[in-house]
């Protein structure tokens, strides 16, 4: 059975193209290597390289193999720069998506896995010690993060016109590594930003110490790559075992780590002395973002089995291959 993976070149893509093989199933790729590596992608699979954007080359690939389901990573995932080009995000992401959708009602594909974010909560609005479940009102802040809610709405009206099943996974902050030769190359996300500042002889920078958190510092919940590919796994048994259905998943840990606590890890597993920078909170950083996984337990029998220490010396083994 062939699953198309797009954007099997990238980061949490290679994680999820090694677990969709291990599971028995076949790969073909679809990634235009904007941000993806070709050196990920490995012989087994097959890699067509074209624009998710680009409808012709979308229809021949499904007319080309023959796809059983669908896993879609493939889309453009910097915050900033989506409030900077919020055109291109929506072309990237949402049209993007309209291509594929297309070509999959065209081919009589029904089974999607689509790579939705936590961005589509944006600040909920919960106190103490709370956790965000899949019913916390979706209120994205960014352009990034509507087109994660918009393109879930889009799949999941397909459940209805098409009788697709969808399972929409809200990944949390997604660090470390399954191999270190799949390691994040960017410098996007705090675990990097953080290797990336030690590096080069700088001062990790802390975004505010004055929250409303133990420590002052912003509580995020950090979920291990290769944690998150074996979710998919489980995410595509449940859409093969169901037709018109919709899910929406939260997958992270269900535990929150402080800024604070991830540097400390730093310096426990690169035995580094480390001495972060204070400054000025970011607009729209909310104090604590974790999840609430227990959606995740029972629909698809997962949950998370690495911690912050995993995460962060996996991390650190691919950020020193990287040299
Ligand atoms: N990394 C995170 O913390 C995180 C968190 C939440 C959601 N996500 C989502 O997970 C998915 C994968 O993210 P990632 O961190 O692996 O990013 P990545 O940039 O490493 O991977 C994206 C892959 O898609 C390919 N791609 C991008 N645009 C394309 C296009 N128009 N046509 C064909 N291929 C294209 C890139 O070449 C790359 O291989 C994205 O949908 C992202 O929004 C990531």
């Amino acid at each position: 059975m062939t699953w198309l993976i797009t954007g099997g070149a990238g980061y949490i893509g290679a994680h999820v193209v090694a677990e969709t093989q291990k599971s028995g199933r076949n790969v073909v790729i679809l990634d235009d290597l904007s941000t993806g590596l070709e050196s990920r992608v490995p012989d087994s699979a097959t890699l067509v390289n074209i624009a998710i954007t680009d409808q012709k080359a979308v229809r021949k690939l499904f007319a080309d193999h023959e796809i059983h389901g669908v896993l879609h990573l493939a889309a453009r995932k910097q915050v900033g720069e989506s409030i900077e080009r919020p055109d291109y995000y929506w072309s990237e992401n949402v049209h993007g998506l309209q291509v594929l959708l297309d070509a999959m009602s065209e081919a009589n594909v029904r089974k999607l896995v689509f790579s939705s974010s936590a961005a589509v909560y944006g600040q909920p609005e919960i106190t103490g010690d709370a956790m965000i479940t899949e019913t916390t009102t979706c209120k994205p802040i960014n352009p990034y993060g509507a087109t994660k809610l918009v393109g879930e709405w889009y799949a999941q009206a397909k459940t209805v016109s098409d009788g697709m099943s969808v399972a929409a996974l809200r990944y949390f902050n997604v660090a470390g590594a399954g191999r270190p030769e799949f390691g994040d190359v960017f410098t996007f996300n705090l675990v990097p930003l953080i290797f990336d500042a030690i590096t080069h002889d700088r001062a990790p920078r802390i975004y505010g110490d004055n929250y409303p958190t133990p420590d002052g510092t912003c509580i995020r919940d950090y979920i291990h790559v290769q944690d998150l590919a074996e979710a998919h796994v489980a995410a595509m048994d449940l859409v093969d075992s169901r037709d018109a259905s919709f899910e929406a998943i939260n997958i992270g840990t269900g535990r929150g780590s402080s800024v604070r606590e991830v540097i400390d890890m730093v310096i426990d597993v690169t035995g580094l002395t480390i001495t972060p920078e204070i400054i000025e909170r970011r607009i729209g950083d909310p104090a604590a973002l974790v999840a609430d996984v227990s959606k995740a337990r029972a629909t698809l029998d997962w949950t998370s089995r690495y911690d912050l220490h995993d995460i962060v010396d996996s991390a650190w083994k691919a950020w020193q291959l990287k040299g």
